[in-house]
């Protein structure tokens, strides 16, 4: 995506110097900083501390992650404390488990020799894959725009609600959520984005901040008002992203996903989510009991972070001081509440059924 004048991708590999670099994302949507990650610990720490986040992005940083530790030791045994070090940064993501296995099974079977070139090698292409997944994402996700936008025969805008950032940041380009609005724009629709806050960590600033970037028509708007806007008529669409997403269609998404689509269900409003196949967990059917939900620190809760007036980064407490706080990361949406999934392959229902129509190499994967 552009900014300022120039293209970026959200990581992206420095060939003079061998490093990766990355947009460090907790200075957004403030200050636009650029930093290497170097050593197997800075990636550990660019993932956990939320420098990359979204899950194709965290997926696509470990990968590069085991291309340095590769560098320095090539053996099994060292690919296995990478894959178990990079993995325990976050739980939720499978995207993260993803692409370590993917990283794991293509060096296992090769010599030493050849790990540290082949994995940077795999670390391209994973990274060159989500963008194309992306794109396509975004042309079948279109077509849901396009028709709700040929019903509005009087030009007015298509109004989009989404949750968190599943934008460009969130992936290596393009977002998932997103992908299908820039399309839309960019082919001339009229299109207006409600961006949910996304407290704790205020991720819709970020997507603000991308959409305000890429000139799309967007207001930023308190978590709780999604229903209220909904009630009233003002939202056609709610599309958002995904963490991991069972074989049968329940959505694991950012704390607040699963209150807008009960919303949406409630109003007949249509609940898209977009996602890569990456992001399938087809090892798992029920989210609610099977997937692990990130608790994060109670600092994000009982703190919020902001810039000052003098243009200073910092944070201030919103609690009374030793106010218990809880910060579950993520909710699981349960499929019967998710109009349709878009994939790179297209559009299906969020059942098993569905999602085995466009993958059916995954049918004999054990859920
Ligand atoms: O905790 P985060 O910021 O990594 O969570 C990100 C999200 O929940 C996104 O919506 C999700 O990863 C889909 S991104 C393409």
């Amino acid at each position: 995506m552009i900014v300022d004048g120039k293209h970026f991708r959200s990581l992206w590999w420095n060939e003079t110097r061998s490093v990766l670099e990355i947009i460090d994302q907790t200075w957004l949507p403030y200050d636009f900083r650029t930093i290497q990650v170097v050593t197997l610990q800075d990636f550990a720490d660019a993932i956990r501390e939320m420098k990359v986040r979204g899950a194709p992005l965290i997926g696509a940083t470990a990968a590069y992650g085991v291309a340095r530790a590769m560098e320095s030791d090539p053996s099994d045994a060292n690919l296995d404390r990478t894959w178990n070090f990079l993995e325990a940064t976050r739980p939720t993501a499978i995207n993260l488990k993803w692409a370590l296995n993917r990283c794991r099974d293509a060096l296992l079977p090769l010599p030493e020799s050849d790990r540290a070139a082949s994995a940077l090698e795999l670390a391209h292409l994973i990274a060159d894959e989500d963008v194309q997944i992306n794109k396509k994402i975004g042309q079948h996700g279109l077509k849901i725009i396009s028709k709700i936008a040929q019903r509005k025969n009087n030009g007015d805008p298509v109004r989009i609600l989404t949750h968190c950032n599943a934008g460009w940041l969130a992936t290596v380009d393009w977002g998932t959520a997103t992908s299908p609005i820039y399309q839309a724009h960019d082919m001339g629709l009229n299109l207006h984005v409600w961006v949910d806050e996304t407290r704790p960590r205020n991720q819709g600033a970020i997507t603000a901040w991308e959409l305000g970037k890429h000139g799309v028509p967007h207001t930023y708007i308190v978590d709780n008002a999604g229903g209220h806007l909904m009630q009233h008529g003002m939202v056609d669409l709610v599309i958002t992203g995904t963490d991991r997403t069972t074989r049968c269609g329940d959505v694991c998404n950012k704390i607040g996903t699963y209150l807008k689509a009960l919303a949406a269900k409630d109003n007949d409003i249509p609940f898209y989510v977009a996602l890569p196949s990456s992001t399938v967990d087809w090892t798992v059917r029920n989210g609610l009991s099977e997937i692990p939900i990130e608790e994060r620190s109670d600092a994000e809760i009982s703190n919020i972070q902001g810039i000052s007036d003098a243009g200073k980064l910092g944070a201030v407490a919103v609690t009374p001081e030793g106010t218990p706080v809880g910060n579950p990361a993520f909710d699981v949406t349960p499929s019967r509440l998710v109009t349709g999934l878009i994939t790179e392959r297209g559009l299906c229902d969020a059942s098993e059924t569905g999602l085995l129509s466009l993958f059916p190499e995954f049918s004999d994967t054990v859920g």
